[in-house]
């Protein structure tokens, strides 16, 4: 295996860390740097396990910094970025689109320029290059419940790679899906993947886009619905369930997602992409009520008990009604699949949470809580 530098951005975040710590223990002889500004998503402590590995640096930069990242670019001779910096998530964007714009917009822009002006500069140029830009799947809109007449979902369906899908509708997103984003969010990241994709065709360089869904598991950001749901229980807080709980999500353990990347990152086909998702389809309520069981279960309470904490409050503006990935086409053509069913990945997830309370502690209290509140008390 040849040496190479490579950039993961976001590495801080929940799924970043994931790809960090993959990379930085899979492959001794990469030099792995972990670039992040550490927003308040953004957290060391999620690579304590990692830090002090010689192949494994930190920098901390803000991805709108064009000036710092070209230097970057240079004295550490990048061959690789793998970037997944972004403003995450949707509740925040619908308050505050601006920071969306400017970090998952600008920010992706100005590290395709740098990358640019590097590359182009060397003898090679882009030879042994890749811009590696992680999406969503909510870049493809919202589809609907439309399930075949006398079939009760969630039910099982045949999808294109022979595998078998647990669903809500027979419609899924495609790798050809027509782009309709709905949120401030899955709008800048939109465009952020039509920057990449143009970077591409008007320069030639090397990229590939993977359009992810829904991931769970250990160090997520307890404003996503898992981890603040578990959190929440422990605490015997309301559990906010927006609307009437009925949306649809895809769940991926990120594990899973983070071995698609590594497969993706080397195997992959330039200018392609690549959706990822594990055929799993989960009303909200549902999962809310399994998350409600396996916590009462780990912590010897009655089985069910908490179930009075769910309480529904205003739905989320805009809210998209079901995500589902076909990603037949990573399985058929790179050969990849999911270890993980969701009973078990959700086993792992919660007893995680249990496990390290102080890591969810030390993030739950402070500015956090109080921008929590303050949201949760506007419904
Ligand atoms: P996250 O919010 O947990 O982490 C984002 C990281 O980016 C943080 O460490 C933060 O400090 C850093 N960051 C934010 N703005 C920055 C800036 N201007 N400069 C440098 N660093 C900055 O996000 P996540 O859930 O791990 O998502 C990572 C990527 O994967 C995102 O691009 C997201 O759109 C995409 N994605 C997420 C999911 C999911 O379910 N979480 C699914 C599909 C795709
Ligand atoms: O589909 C991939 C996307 O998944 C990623 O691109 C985003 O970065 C990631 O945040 C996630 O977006 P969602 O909006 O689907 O995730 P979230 O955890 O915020 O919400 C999941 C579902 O649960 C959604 O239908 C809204 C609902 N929800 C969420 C929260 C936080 C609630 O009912 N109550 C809540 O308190």
């Amino acid at each position: 295996m040849s040496k190479r530098n490579i950039v993961i951005t976001g590495g801080a975040g929940f799924i970043g860390s994931h790809v960090v710590r993959l990379f930085v223990n899979k492959y001794p002889e990469y030099n792995i740097i972990n670039l992040d500004k550490l927003t308040y998503a953004g957290n060391l402590a999620n690579l304590k396990d990692i830090e002090d590995k010689p192949n494994y640096k930190f920098v901390k930069m803000d991805i709108c910094d064009f000036e710092a990242f070209c230097k970057l670019m240079q004295e550490e001779r990048i061959d690789g970025i793998i970037h997944l910096a972004a403003e995450s998530h949707v509740d925040r964007s619908i308050k505050d689109p601006f920071t969306f714009a400017r970090t998952n917009v600008m920010g992706t822009l100005s590290l395709l320029q740098a990358a640019k002006l590097y590359w182009e500069s060397l003898p090679e140029k882009y030879v042994g290059k890749l811009f590696y830009h992680i999406s969503t799947d909510e870049v493809y809109g919202a589809l609907t419940m439309n399930h075949p007449e006398g079939i009760e979902p969630p039910f099982t369906t045949t999808a294109s790679s022979g595998g078998y899908h647990h669903a809500y509708g027979k419609d899924f997103f495609y790798e050809d899906t027509k782009y309709n984003p709905h949120s401030p969010y899955s709008a800048s990241k939109a465009s952020s993947d039509h920057f990449v994709r143009a970077f591409h065709d008007t320069y030639g360089m090397p990229t590939v886009v993977t359009n992810c869904s829904n991931n769970y598991g250990p160090y997520q950001f307890p404003e996503k619905l898992i981890p603040l749901f578990i959190h929440n229980i422990c605490h015997r807080k309301p559990l906010p369930v927006y609307g009437k709980g009925e949306n649809v999500r895809d769940w991926l353990f990120v594990e899973d997602h983070a071995r698609a990347i590594d497969l993706i990152f080397h195997q992959g086909k330039v200018a392609d992409t690549y959706n990822i998702g594990s055929f799993n389809e989960w009303k909200n309520i549902d999962i809310i009520k399994v998350v409600i069981r396996t916590v009462d279960r780990l912590l010897e309470r009655r089985e069910g008990e908490d179930m009075d904490l769910i309480t529904y409050v205003t739905d989320r503006l805009g809210h998209d009604a079901r995500y589902a990935i076909d990603s037949s086409k990573l399985q058929k053509e790179l050969g990849w699949e999911p270890l993980y069913q969701f009973e078990e990945g959700i086993e792992k997830t919660v007893r995680w949470y249990l496990e390290n309370q102080e890591w969810m502690d030390n993030i739950t209290s402070g500015e956090y809580e109080r921008y929590y509140d303050s949201m949760y008390n506007n419904r």
